[in-house]
């Protein structure tokens, strides 16, 4: 018998690697994806600060999980921690059962938060994300005040959930009040956007005389809330450090007036931003701290941590499912300790500082830059239109246009940087606290060339506009 043997097709062009799985994600995944429309990327491999995509190429990361990742990726500390976890057998999913791990998490927890918090203080492990324990914060305060209501700031970011406690049946975990009653805004001080115009020093006396003004006006519109929420540096918001003198403000305008205080270290703990958690910076003790991201040494976990006094929850009153993952706890502990024992704290605050400089000398040269400021390695770069004119605290109108292009730029010079902010204008630096002095200086390169390349394109039309 003869076979005939079919002329081969000539063979179609392979496609790129990883194009058909961000084919498939674009088909299959929600319009609200977010840093895949930034990062067109399949990321394969990743080590420290650097990840490699499914095309060969590497970039440095300075999203780092968006804060999450305080030793980089991978970091052969917490994998021995997640190994040696999975290898002793311990169960991986144990609702908020006591484990050895949970121990050694809360241990490695308590000896690392700031004195005067952690003597007195219970934690509540929450569903993993930072936005859990958020909810679980306000709602805590809710309960231990019996009152409703927040007073929150403007430019701040606390998460995405809304409504999962408001459609459930249970009355008796919805105590004491159904809903979260109203949220007040306040205005944060934004130096470079000065809600009062005014900026410097006098913008956040103003904002401290406002808000003090507001709360004790019987006019003012402000029932006694259950809790103030605030950043110590708004990340989100545009990498906004509040100064020290209007966070110890607002921890006395709070104390006098009985208002517990929860500060937001979701993105701001261990390490970030120069001082193991952002309140060290001005001194004051909160009524609760709500953590995330680096506590779970890169796996979900979150907590909110809070004085005993306001532990009136009945058992069950705030529960879940996913409540202090095994792997997560035990990820987290090894990172917690290592910040502490490498000295990474204090090192943040230096490669910050020199990192800011540099960006400062950069903004010097390159108008486009309109102000760099940060705290530790949690930096910003606002990107604005220098042909616009300048208002009275010297700012000028957001370039979002231009931001995007930039962060275009860095990708191509194979570095990860996000954007957020007023207008999404704000370039965020998140490097690990692990980032080496050679790392440094390959970031700022790419970074400069990167504005310089972007801002001499000019505003035209954006190149290769993603679906
Ligand atoms: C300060 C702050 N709080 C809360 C959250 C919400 O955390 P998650 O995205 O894990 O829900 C974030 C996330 O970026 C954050 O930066």
């Amino acid at each position: 018998m003869t076979v005939t043997v079919e002329p081969a097709e000539p063979a179609a062009p392979a496609p790129a690697p990883g194009e058909a799985v961000l084919r498939r994600q674009r088909i299959r995944e929600s319009a609200a994806r977010t840093y895949a429309r930034s990062f067109p990327i399949v990321p394969v491999r990743a080590n420290g600060m650097t990840v490699e995509g499914a095309d060969g190429r590497r970039y440095l990361d300075c999203l780092s999980g968006a804060g999450t990742l305080a030793l980089g990726h991978n970091h052969p500390v917490v994998l021995e921690a997640i190994r040696r976890t999975l290898d002793s057998g311990a169960p991986l999913h144990l609702l908020d059962l006591a484990t050895a791990e949970k121990d050694d998490f809360t241990e490695a927890l308590f000896a690392g938060l700031p004195s005067g918090f952690g003597e007195n203080s219970r934690v509540h492990f929450c569903g993993p994300a930072g936005t859990d324990a958020v909810e679980a914060a306000l709602k805590l305060m809710q309960t231990a005040t019996g009152r409703r209501g927040a007073l929150a700031f403007t430019g701040a970011y606390h998460g995405m959930t809304a409504g999962a406690l408001a459609v459930t049946g249970n009355v008796a975990v919805k105590t004491p009040l159904p809903g979260g009653g109203e949220v007040t805004r306040l205005p944060y001080p934004y130096d470079y956007r000065c809600p009062f115009g005014v900026g410097g020093p006098a913008g956040a006396e103003l904002a401290v005389t406002f808000t003090e003004r507001l709360l004790d006006d019987p006019a003012g519109g402000v029932v006694k809330p259950a809790a103030m929420i605030l950043e110590a540096v708004q990340g989100e918001g545009g990498v906004v450090p509040a100064p020290d003198g209007w966070l110890r403000a607002m921890r006395r305008i709070t104390a006098e007036r009985g208002i517990p205080l929860i500060v937001d270290e979701v993105q701001t703990g261990v390490g970030r931003t120069g001082a193991m958690w952002a309140v060290e910076h001005s001194g004051i003790t909160p009524d609760a701290m709500v953590l995330s991201k680096a506590i779970g040494g890169s796996l979900p976990l979150a907590v909110v941590v809070y004085h005993e006094e306001y532990d009136g929850w009945r058992p069950g009153a705030h529960t879940g499912t996913f409540r202090g993952n095994t792997l997560a706890m035990a990820a987290g502990a090894a990172t917690m300790r290592f910040v502490a024992r490498q000295g990474l704290v204090e090192r943040a605050a230096v490669v910050g500082d020199r990192i800011t400089a540099r960006l400062r000398a950069l903004a010097a040269e390159l108008p486009v830059i309109g102000d760099v400021r940060g705290r530790g390695l949690m930096i910003g770069v606002e990107l604005v239109d220098p042909d616009a004119e300048a208002d009275a605290c010297g700012s000028r109108p957001a370039a979002p246009e231009l931001a995007v292009r930039v962060r275009e730029a860095c990708l191509a010079r194979g570095l990860i940087v996000e954007l957020g902010g007023r207008h999404d204008a704000v370039l965020r630096l998140l490097p690990p606290l692990t980032i080496t002095d050679e790392q440094t200086e390959a970031v700022l390169d790419r970074l400069a060339d990167a504005v310089r390349a972007a801002a001499a394109a000019g505003p035209g039309a954006l190149p290769g506009a993603r679906p």
